[in-house]
């Protein structure tokens, strides 16, 4: 498990019992420019930066306080002085292990719920009597612990809130995190400023200062290599990275022959002109393509672009004296859903970037990013400058277009593909969509049909355009465009792209299907 991190801006830290809104909390308490940090919940109080620390958060989660079983922590989280809101779950944990009283219940209550103050509160300055709140939970805190105090009530729960404000101890057993709790951001912010009292000063200038100041500490006066892909990810990180260390980030763009249509023109063109980063360009697109000749097989494929990605950038790496680091956009959801962190999980897709790179070329693992949300990294592109075409561009995946084309990947099939999605990208652009969706392209699939083009009989290629929206690509809704839109989009691309008579659009969301075909 990682150590948490040592940077210096104040932070309130999350003890994750698996709650689906943990990382919401984070994500509402960053909102209010205080850091936020999620740890497992067995993290020992010993590995958490606590010069830093202004307060602790217990998350929700799926389980019941009353099993054995179920996960703990340990009762000197309430003695360090320090301010400790515990939510659903966590104000359950904070009862039992404080000597309350829990019932258990076999139905879930889930949804809204009218909450009423019932004692004036720090947490709820500004918060109305009564409220509307959202709820999950099957067990509930009977009695208080001795020295608590009951805050709030609903319907059906006399104890929907308590606290001990001398120990400065919070409960709330619905979900202030939760856009559905009407008052949630005040309560998150009055936790925040009234009763942690947060400076507020984690700004994404701020962020870029304090991670420039890192950088320079973690690399010295050594080589740092970056494989870019021009990505909102990677350009951040690259741009943060060029910042700290100059001319001593080594940058690589890698055609792996699998890129969109004027993708790596654009790419070399916004480091080299636009930021002002020397790219190595690297064309290995033949490489790639001989090495995949002949797989049809998801998995396999994306094992050997991996593979070949990682002779490729090895190569290069081994030919330029002095590099000792390696540069990498990580984002936090990536590392929350890492192996490392949560523990193994099953493999959907094995996701190919740089993985395994580090060990191997026992390079130091330099990753600016890692602490933030997609947004987070918008905002401190923005402030870095970076144009707005860069920061908005939908995520593309590793693997790119061969993941795309169902079946053999092949020159010709690349062609296809990348005809139909220009065509597709271009004209979400052009009406004003492209905005409006996580993210779009197209898909080419191994199935002819038959159609009628002018007098005479087709036989051609069918395509599925997909587009969808999200929040973080964990979950997604396959986006409503409008008709007229879809109907202008096919019509053009069986016009232009003469080997296709077939457009279709997919209707399916994640879960069950996954943004990706392959
Ligand atoms: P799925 O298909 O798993 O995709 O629903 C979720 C998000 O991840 C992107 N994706 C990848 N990104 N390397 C990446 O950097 C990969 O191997 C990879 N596979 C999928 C996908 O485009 C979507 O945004």
């Amino acid at each position: 498990m990682r150590k948490t991190d040592t940077v210096s801006w104040e932070r309130v830290v999350i003890f994750d019992f698996g709650s689906q809104y943990t990382q919401l909390i984070a994500r509402r308490i960053r909102e209010n420019k205080v850091f936020a940090e999620i740890v497992p919940y067995n993290t020992p109080i010993e590995a958490i930066d606590r010069k830093h620390l202004i307060g602790i958060i217990l998350s929700g989660g799926p389980a019941t306080v009353l099993r054995e079983d179920s996960p703990k922590i340990g009762k000197e989280v309430f003695a360090l002085g320090l301010p400790v809101l515990g939510i659903c779950y966590g104000m359950q944990l904070m009862a039992y292990l404080l000597g309350g009283r829990l019932t258990s219940s076999i139905t879930r209550e889930y949804g809204r719920a009218r909450f009423r103050i019932k004692r004036s509160s720090s947490l709820f300055e500004g918060v109305p009597d009564s409220s509307i709140v959202w709820m999950s939970h099957g067990d509930s805190v009977e009695t208080v612990p001795d020295g608590f105090v009951v805050t709030g009530e609903t319907d059906t729960l006399p104890v929907a809130s308590f606290e001990e404000p001398e120990r400065l101890l919070f409960g709330l057993q619905f979900h202030p995190e939760v856009a559905h709790t009407e008052f949630g951001s005040r309560i998150i912010e009055n936790f925040l400023v009234r009763i942690c009292h947060a400076k507020q000063d984690y700004t994404p200038e701020s962020f870029v200062e304090r991670t420039v100041d890192r950088i320079r500490e973690e690399v010295g006066d050594r080589k740092l290599i970056m494989a870019v892909s021009g990505g909102v990810d990677s350009t951040v990180a690259a741009v943060l990275i060029h910042k700290a260390i100059g001319e001593r980030l080594v940058p690589l763009f890698v055609d792996n022959g699998l890129l969109r249509e004027g993708e790596a023109t654009d790419v070399l063109d916004t480091f080299r002109s636009t930021l002002s980063i020397p790219v190595k360009f690297i064309d290995a697109s033949d490489r790639f393509l001989t090495n995949l000749s002949g797989i049809c097989d998801p998995e396999e494929k994306r094992k050997v672009i991996g593979r070949t990605f990682i002779e490729v950038f090895e190569e290069v790496a081994s030919s330029i004296p002095g590099v000792c680091c390696l540069g990498q956009g990580t984002l936090y959801p990536d590392l929350i859903e890492s192996v490392s962190f949560r523990g193994p999980s099953a493999t959907i897709k094995s996701h190919h970037n740089v993985g395994g790179l580090p060990e191997r070329m026992k390079l130091k693992l330099v990753e600016p990013l890692r602490e933030l949300f997609k947004d987070e990294v918008r905002a401190v592109g923005r402030s870095l400058g970076i144009p707005r075409a860069v920061l908005m561009r939908h995520p593309f995946p590793g693997p790119g277009l061969a993941v795309r084309i169902i079946g053999e990947v092949t020159k010709d099939r690349l062609d296809i593909l990348r005809k139909v999605d220009n065509i597709f990208i271009q004209a979400l652009k052009d009406d004003g969509l492209y905005d409006e969706v996580w993210q779009a392209f197209a898909v080419l699939l191994p199935v002819c049909s038959v159609g009628v083009m002018g007098d005479k009989r087709s036989y051609g290629n069918s395509v599925v355009l997909r587009a969808v929206v999200s929040q973080d690509g964990m979950t997604a809704d396959w986006a409503h465009l409008p008709y007229d839109f879809l109907a202008m989009v096919s019509g053009k691309i069986i016009n232009s792209v003469k080997e296709v008579n077939r457009v279709v659009y997919d209707i399916s969301s994640k879960p069950p299907s996954t943004i990706e075909w392959e």
